[in-house]
């Protein structure tokens, strides 16, 4: 007997249907292939394609490619490594009747191996080129760590910083985010998911997760469906349309029903409205929480609610497995609820290029990279790139920075020598022993130049319940590590550091765990460590510069006051300390731009420059009565939205439009001369929007509708024109039709969102 025919004997009386499989010669076909397959698959095989497991806590390794074999898994995720996916697939494509290949899913939000800045400071690049890079290249390292699918980007609309997965998304403007969502999703799929180094995008979260009520994580949201379709909605539409071929739902409710269960949102909405093609991911354990919301009273009428609403794969649920085979026995849920699913599983599998081959991101054994971590799986070049574009440039007073190479600095704070804390949260498989800290970039930098003295300060903070918190998130190993030296020991050698140097420059700002899934805060003031740190290196008289590194806009009253420069760094990623460094000296002129405002207090939040107009708007310089403000604080952002400063000087002309009247179909093109008048080269956004005067609702005071980040030497100018179409006008009325009604608009132009040339024009 040849081997061939022992093998084929073999497989046949292991499983009698073992000829049955997917078929090669539809490959060219989606359609057929999946319906082909479909048709061979059982009710308990097609439930097993709708189960994502999660690596480790929910199933022992052995175990889960047993149940892998048995057709009872579709996928994984955290399975970062082919040593641990190659057992998997050949479990499930030699072993499982059907050969139906497993996703590996993994959280590939800001870089894979290499970290690149967190989803605020992509954001602060205004420069969708670069974010597109950014996903490129994850998706390149992530790709040839086996892995198919990532939940990102996030698109949440986040206007309350409270919120500590503010820190994850690309901040609190619609126009500005959608960009990012589509730079996110071509740099992730490259055209195709298909292709080896692509990976599927599957963006988060569906929908409304950043109105979660006061910032709290997991909490309601409720919504007016005008805000939205116009304001929160758009981001993820914009993913789709670029052709994210995933959604994860949100763990939040969408006006009182769990958006796990919602069949107008996942149904209505996103199939329907959208035409949205691809798969539906739940979020981690989320169809259990249903009863947890309590609109399931148990576990059987969890599972219905999320398959007939719309949730096509669980994530770390068992749910689906134990309670829908028999749902669907009993006639309480219908096999066409389970064969759309199914449908979109295989689909996407299909579109990663799966069934084409299941190996095609695992590779051979022999082709396996022997070390993992090995520093030349890294893109550094590309982190400390974009990790300068990212860094916003909030004050400089007398021009304190650049330093000079020379000079003799003093860096002090808590997160000046901090490697884990560059990284950020969500860092994928950023190693933090790999990772550039501050310390180590400006000794860099300064190449033997001037003088770095170094003193800790302070701790993050001494508050013990919440390093206690945060080393309870999950962190291998406590990632807060406490100097257990008294706080006035640490400020008294750091004002001693300080009285040896020229300059100070003081790291400040929060553990990146303090901007995280579930971390929401009350203040948004720096710790009080921090701030007792500050106010004694203030009083050494020394030039004092801050290097922000947080995940959400800080209140910075103070430290405005107080201090000499401040640099918003987010968390800048593995290259950080090298792009702060450039920065800080100099070699790179910084052109980062805020994506969020930055609010004074808690109780001003929300401070979104883009809010709808009132009929009692407060008056800057009228601070009379019946108006709408705050009456014990100034009004407005500390820092607006799409504020950035940069070592050069640039202007901005009066802006003029083609015409001042645009007919239906029509275009204006709005044009602004920017001229560079420092003394450097250097790169700003400039920045378009639009008011409609008067509509049938009441809309925004302004909002963004373009940009476009230029580069000028000293002295050079540039003429940049917006083209403005009847779209960039439309928005949803009450009727939720998407219209552009006639009458006036102003456009204003700036380097902001407050300092604005303006222009206006009529739609006829
Ligand atoms: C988060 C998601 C993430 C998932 C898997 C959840 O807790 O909300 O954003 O994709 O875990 O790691």
């Amino acid at each position: 007997m040849s081997m061939k025919m022992s093998f084929v004997l073999a497989a046949a009386v292991a499983c009698p249907l073992a000829f049955s499989q997917p078929n090669p010669a539809l490959l060219n076909n989606k359609k057929a292939f999946v319906a082909d397959l479909m048709g061979q698959m059982t009710l308990e095989e097609k439930v097993g394609q709708l189960r994502l497991i999660s690596i480790g806590p929910e199933m022992p390794a052995p175990q889960l490619a047993d149940e892998i074999a048995a057709g009872r898994v579709g996928g994984t995720f955290n399975s970062i490594n082919h040593k641990e996916q190659r057992p998997l697939q050949e479990a499930a494509i030699r072993r499982s009747r059907l050969k139906i290949p497993m996703l590996f899913a993994y959280d590939v939000v800001h870089g894979h191996r290499t970290s690149f800045p967190i989803g605020l400071g992509l954001a602060s690049t205004w420069n969708f080129e670069a974010v597109r890079r950014t996903a490129r290249v994850a998706a390149v390292e992530a790709s040839a760590d086996g892995i198919d699918l990532t939940f990102s980007p996030t698109v949440d609309i986040a206007r309350d910083p409270r919120w500590g997965r503010t820190s994850e998304g690309f901040g609190e403007d619609t126009f500005l985010v959608s960009q990012m969502a589509r730079a996110m999703v071509h740099g992730f799929q490259n055209g195709s998911p298909a292709k080896r180094d692509s990976i599927m995008s599957s963006v988060k979260h569906f929908a409304l997760y950043g109105a979660v009520e006061g910032g709290r994580d997991y909490n309601v949201v409720d919504m007016s469906p005008l805000r939205m379709y116009n304001d929160y909605l758009p981001p993820y539409r914009a993913a789709i349309d670029a052709g994210a071929g995933g959604v994860m739902i949100a763990l939040n409710t969408v006006n009182g029903v769990p958006a796990s269960a919602n069949k107008w949102l996942l149904q209505d909405l996103l199939r329907k409205d959208w035409g949205f093609k691809g798969v539906t991911v739940s979020d981690h354990g989320a169809i259990t929480e249903l009863m947890r919301h309590g609109v399931a009273r148990d576990e059987a009428e969890a599972a219905k609610l999320a398959i007939q609403a719309g949730v096509d794969m669980s994530m770390a649920d068992q749910v689906y497995i134990k309670e829908l085979p028999g749902l669907v026995k009993s006639g309480q849920v219908s096999q066409r609820d389970i064969d759309n699913a199914v449908r979109e599983v295989l689909g996407a599998k299909f579109d990663m290029g799966l069934f084409a081959d299941p190996f095609l991101r695992i590779g051979k054994a022999e082709d396996d990279p022997p070390d993992l971590k090995a520093d030349s799986r890294l893109h550094r070049p590309d982190a400390r790139e974009v990790a300068r574009e990212a860094l916003v440039l909030l004050e400089n007073k007398e021009k304190t920075l650049p330093l000079k190479k020379g000079a003799t600095v003093a860096l002090v704070g808590p997160l000046a020598d901090s490697q884990v804390d560059m990284l950020g949260v969500w860092s994928g498989q950023g190693v933090a022993k790999q990772t550039v800290t501050l310390r180590q970039g400006m000794g860099n930098v300064m190449g033997g130049q001037g003088k770095l003295l170094y003193a800790r300060g302070a701790n993050v903070t001494n508050d013990e319940a919440i390093v206690k918190y945060l080393n309870f998130l999950n962190w291998d190993e406590p990632e807060v590590v406490q100097d257990t030296r008294s706080p006035q020991a640490m400020i008294d050698e750091a004002v001693a550091t300080a009285n040896q140097a020229d300059v100070i420059v003081a790291a400040v700002g929060e553990a990146r765990g303090m901007s995280h899934e579930s971390s929401s805060r009350t203040t948004l003031d720096l710790p009080e460590s921090q701030q007792a740190l500050l106010k004694a290196l203030k009083a050494t008289g020394k030039p004092l510069v801050l290097v922000l590194m947080n995940g959400r806009p800080l209140t910075l009253n103070w430290e405005r006051e107080n201090a000499d420069a401040m640099l918003e760094t987010w968390f800048a990623g593995t290259e950080g300390g090298n792009a702060i460094a450039d920065v800080l000296f100099g070699d790179f002129n910084p052109s980062g731009k805020l994506p969020i405002s930055l609010p004074r207090s808690v109780g001003q939040i929300p401070t979104y420059y883009n809010h709808p107009r009132l009929g009692r708007p407060f008056t800057p310089g009228k601070p009379g009565n019946y108006t709408s403000q705050y009456f014990d604080q100034p009004q407005g952002a500390l820092y607006v939205f799409g504020h950035g400063l940069s070592y050069t000087d640039f202007t901005l002309s009066e802006v003029s439009l083609s015409s001042t009247s645009m007919k239906r179909g029509g275009k204006v093109e709005a044009n602004v001369t920017v001229s560079n008048t420092g003394q450097r080269a250097g790169a700003t956004v400039v920045q378009l929007y639009i008011q409609d005067v008067a509509a049938s609702i009441v809309r925004p005071v302004k909002e963004l509708k373009g940009f476009q980040k230029v580069m000028l030497q000293p002295g050079e100018q540039k003429t940049l024109s917006f083209p403005i179409d009847e779209k960039l006008l439309k928005f949803y009325d009450n009727q939720l039709r998407y219209v552009a009604e006639a009458g006036r608009f102003n456009v204003q132009i700036g380097l902001d969102s407050e300092n604005v040339r303006e222009g206006s024009f009529e739609l006829k």
